[in-house]
C-alpha cells in the first residue's frame, strides 16, 4: 500500500514536471500567434459581426487570417465601435492586399490618398467628399479590368435615420437561377464603363478622371477566386450590354437579372451606427447606399479603403 502510494506520488510528480517543461514554451508561442475572434451571422443573405477584435492594435496574422476567412464565407463583415484614425484603418485594411487610388483625385483624403471621402459635410460652404453617391446597385470598381476585392468602409457620423446600404448575395443570386439560364450566361461578357456613372453623379466627374477609364468586358459568371463559388456578375451601375449584341437586344436580360439579383431573400440592410466598420466582398456581392435622408441637413460623413483584386473569371 504505502509502495503504491510513493510510485503514485512519484508518477503524478513526474508527469507534472514533464508536462510542464514540455508546454511550456509552445504554449508561451501560441499565445502569441493563435487568436480566437467571435464571429455572430448579421442576416440569413449575409454579413457576419466580428466580435472581440480592436483595429486599433496591430492584429496577429492569425486574426486577419480569421477575418478573411468571416469575409469569404460571409461576403462581409461588420466590426463596431471601432474608432480609429485614417492611419489605422489604412493599416488594417493593408493587411488584406494593395490599395486602390480612387480615379476621382479631388475626393481623397489630404495626406492619405488611399482613402476616399464619402461625405455630405462642407468646409468654406464647399463639399470635400463625395455626397450621395452609389445609390444604385453596383461592384465597388467593376469598371476597371481589375476590380476591387473588398471594400472597408468606416462610418464617422451618420443620419439618425436614413443612409443605410444595402447589400445583394450575388451567390445566392447565381444559385437560384434555372440551369437553362445559367447555361446562357455562362458564356456571356457584359461590357461596364464607368461613364454610365458620371450622368447620374450629383457632382461633376472631371475629364481627368473620366480619361482614366475606359469600357471593360467581364464575364456575366464570375467565379469567387477563394471559394471557388459562382456569383452573378451583372449590375446597373456600370453595365451596358452584352459583348456581342446590341442595346436592345441585352435589355429584357439585363432587366429580368437586375430585379432577380436583388430578390429581398438575398439582402441584407445595413443602419449604420458611427465607428461601424463594414468590410465588403466585392466580389460575390453587389451594394445600393440609399438615398432617403436630407443631404443638406443629415450629416453623413464616412471613408472608404479600397483593396485592389484580381481579373475576373
Ligand atoms: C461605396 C458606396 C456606400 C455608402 O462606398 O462604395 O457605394 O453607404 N457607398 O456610402
Ligand atoms: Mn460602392
Amino acid at each position: 500500500m504505502a509502495v503504491t502510494e510513493s510510485a503514485e506520488r512519484k508518477r503524478k510528480t513526474a508527469r507534472g514536471k514533464t508536462s510542464r517543461k514540455q508546454t511550456k514554451s509552445p504554449s508561451r508561442k501560441v499565445a502569441m500567434t493563435k487568436s480566437q475572434v467571435e464571429i455572430k451571422r448579421v442576416s440569413p443573405a449575409l454579413g457576419a459581426e466580428i466580435l472581440n477584435v480592436d483595429l486599433r492594435e496591430d492584429l496577429l496574422d492569425d486574426t486577419i487570417a480569421q477575418i478573411r476567412k468571416a469575409l469569404v464565407e460571409n461576403s462581409l463583415v461588420l466590426i463596431r465601435d471601432q474608432d480609429i484614425t485614417p492611419e489605422q484603418h489604412v493599416a488594417f485594411s493593408r493587411r488584406f492586399g494593395k490599395l486602390e487610388i480612387h480615379v476621382l483625385t479631388e475626393y481623397l483624403l489630404k495626406g492619405h490618398k488611399e482613402i476616399l471621402v464619402l461625405s455630405n459635410l462642407k468646409k468654406n460652404s464647399k463639399l470635400f467628399g463625395r455626397a450621395g453617391v452609389g445609390n444604385y446597385w453596383h461592384s465597388d470598381l467593376q469598371y476597371m479590368p481589375k476590380p476591387s476585392l473588398g471594400s472597408i468602409l468606416r462610418a464617422h457620423e451618420v443620419p439618425e435615420i436614413g443612409g443605410d446600404t444595402m447589400f445583394a448575395n450575388q451567390f445566392l443570386a447565381y444559385d437560384a437561377l434555372s440551369d437553362g439560364m445559367k447555361e446562357l450566361l455562362a458564356g456571356l461578357r457584359v461590357v461596364h464603363d464607368f461613364a454610365k456613372a458620371r450622368y447620374r453623379s450629383p457632382q461633376p466627374y472631371s475629364d481627368k478622371a473620366m480619361k482614366k477609364t475606359r469600357p471593360v468586358t467581364h464575364p456575366a459568371i464570375r467565379t469567387h477566386p477563394e471559394s471557388g463559388r459562382k456569383a452573378l456578375y451583372v449590375s446597373p451601375g456600370f453595365a451596358l450590354r452584352f459583348d456581342g449584341m446590341t442595346e436592345e437586344e441585352s435589355e429584357p436580360i439585363f432587366e429580368f437579372l437586375y430585379e432577380h439579383a436583388v430578390d429581398p431573400r438575398f439582402v441584407y440592410r445595413h443602419k449604420w451606427r458611427a465607428n461601424d466598420i463594414v468590410f465588403w466582398d466585392n466580389r460575390s456581392l453587389m451594394h445600393n447606399a440609399v438615398q432617403d435622408y436630407d443631404l443638406q441637413k443629415d450629416r453623413r460623413h464616412m471613408h472608404r479603403t479600397t483593396i485592389s483584386g484580381d481579373e475576373p473569371f
